[in-house]
């Protein structure tokens, strides 16, 4: 990796000193740099579209850590919530009203949900929803897609995207083959796949999870039709549809990709932006479902942090900021100036380059396209993407350290930053 000319000397001797205390350095491995190579970026402090390291650097943040920071960072709006908040207490650990609140904007706002449980995080969504569909169907086996992360729980780790396909780790060694043989696979926009895997397992799966539009292989939206074929089998076969919607929930369009597409699945995992930058993920679906989970019905799950004032607080206030007029308008204008301009840019200066947006999440690969798939993902260039990545966090634009993993927009983003990235894109891509 060419050395870079930006003054990191900071955060390189926070991160070395990291390396020694934590694995990796790190608290979760893509921010590690592994897939781009380079110094990682000791973050100091976040306001609005920007990023301020250790060392001064001040970039434009297209990661928004990670998804939950959709309103901008730091909204003074959230931050107020939370003072008033934290005046009462951190966490009660009893039932709290405003869960009450959250549960009913959630409940609003998601066409598939009726009834919602909060956990505290998107991991523990998608363990608790493949235990209820388990417990729902009476049936073990579950088909998830090739490059879709659904948290790092045994049984979604194979052939998962984000942080595995960094890695290009195929899987994790400590995960029992007894947990995954139940966990079937297909390509992703492969609606043939799903069907031979129904006919090969009959009566035996419980369902199929998947995200909707997916953006830990990168972004890749639904073809047409594919959504709705899942919708189709599933019920043919007594089987749930599950919508990981932990990254595209509140983002693709206030209700999720099942309002967005019109295609209404039985369960939803939530997670990232209805925490507004806390811990929070939630599961929910039909009452019917619902009813199962305890201590209504007997399928366990629980949790002490669940439900957490503070959380519930910067949850409220980010999705009323996202009730204003205008929101997914902006979010929609601003992402498609900058991937459309990216594209561009990319064909001017002589780089094969494919990608898109919807709304406020959008990625490109350099990679002549179409990406429907995990598979087609892979053949990127990864080598010119980790330059480019170095190159734009030099011309202070800060995008997801990887190939691999969707980028955000915020409501904080304006048209002036994006024709910033674009200048940034410009020269680095010309180099
Ligand atoms: C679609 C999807 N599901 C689940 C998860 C796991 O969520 P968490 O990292 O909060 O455990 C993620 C995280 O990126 C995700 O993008």
């Amino acid at each position: 990796m060419a050395t870079t000319r930006l003054k990191t000397t900071q955060s390189e001797e926070i991160f070395a000193a990291a390396q020694k205390l934590m694995p990796g350095g790190v608290s979760s491995p893509v921010r590690a740099f592994k897939s781009v190579g380079g110094q990682p970026i000791v973050f100091d402090r976040v306001l609005g579209a920007y990023i301020w390291d250790v060392d001064g650097n001040q970039y434009t943040d297209y990661v928004g850590s990670w998804g939950p920071a959709i309103c901008g960072h730091a909204h003074p709006e959230v931050i107020a919530a939370l003072h008033d908040a934290l005046e009462k207490g951190t966490s009660f650990g009893a039932p709290c009203y405003l869960e009450n609140v959250l549960a009913q904007m959630v409940i609003d706002a998601v066409p598939s949900i009726e009834m919602v449980r909060f956990v505290n995080s998107g991991t523990e969504a998608c363990m608790a929803v493949l235990r209820l569909m388990r417990a729902f169907t009476g049936r073990e086996k579950a088909i998830k897609f090739e490059g879709c992360y659904h948290g790092h729980a045994d049984m979604f780790l194979v052939k998962a995207g984000s942080g595995i396909a960094t890695l290009g780790l195929p899987d994790s060694p400590g995960v029992p083959k007894s947990v995954t043989s139940n966990t079937l696979t297909a390509p992703f926009n492969d609606l043939e796949a799903v069907k031979v895997l129904f006919e090969q397992n009959p009566n035996e799966i419980a369902g199929v999870i998947l995200e909707p539009v997916v953006g830990n292989a990168g972004f890749i939206p639904p073809d047409a039709g594919f959504l709705e074929g899942l919708r189709k089998l599933t019920q043919e076969h007594g089987a749930l549809l599950v919508f990981d919607e932990v990254m595209t929930g509140f983002r693709i369009a206030y209700g999720g990709v099942q309002e967005k597409f019109g295609v209404i699945p039985d369960l939803t995992t939530l997670g990232k932006v209805i925490g507004g930058g806390l811990p929070v993920g939630a599961y929910g679906g039909r009452q019917e479902i619902m009813s199962m989970v305890a201590p209504a019905g007997n399928v366990y799950q629980a949790g002490t942090l669940s439900g957490n004032p503070l959380a519930m607080t910067a949850g409220i206030k980010t999705l009323e900021l996202l009730q204003r007029p205008g929101t997914y308008e902006h979010l929609d204008r601003i992402t498609k100036r900058l991937t459309e301009g990216m594209l561009e840019i990319a064909k001017e200066t002589g780089h094969a380059a494919c990608g898109g947006q919807i709304s406020g999440m959008f990625g490109f690969f350099f990679n002549e396209g179409p990406v429907r798939n995990y598979e087609d993902a892979k053949k990127s260039d990864l080598s010119k993407f980790a330059r480019f990545h170095r190159g734009m966090l030099e011309h202070g634009v800060y995008l997801a350290p990887s190939q691999f993993e969707a980028g955000f927009t915020s409501l904080a983003h304006t048209e002036a930053d994006i024709d910033r990235t674009l200048e940034a894109a410009r020269t680095v891509m010309s180099q």
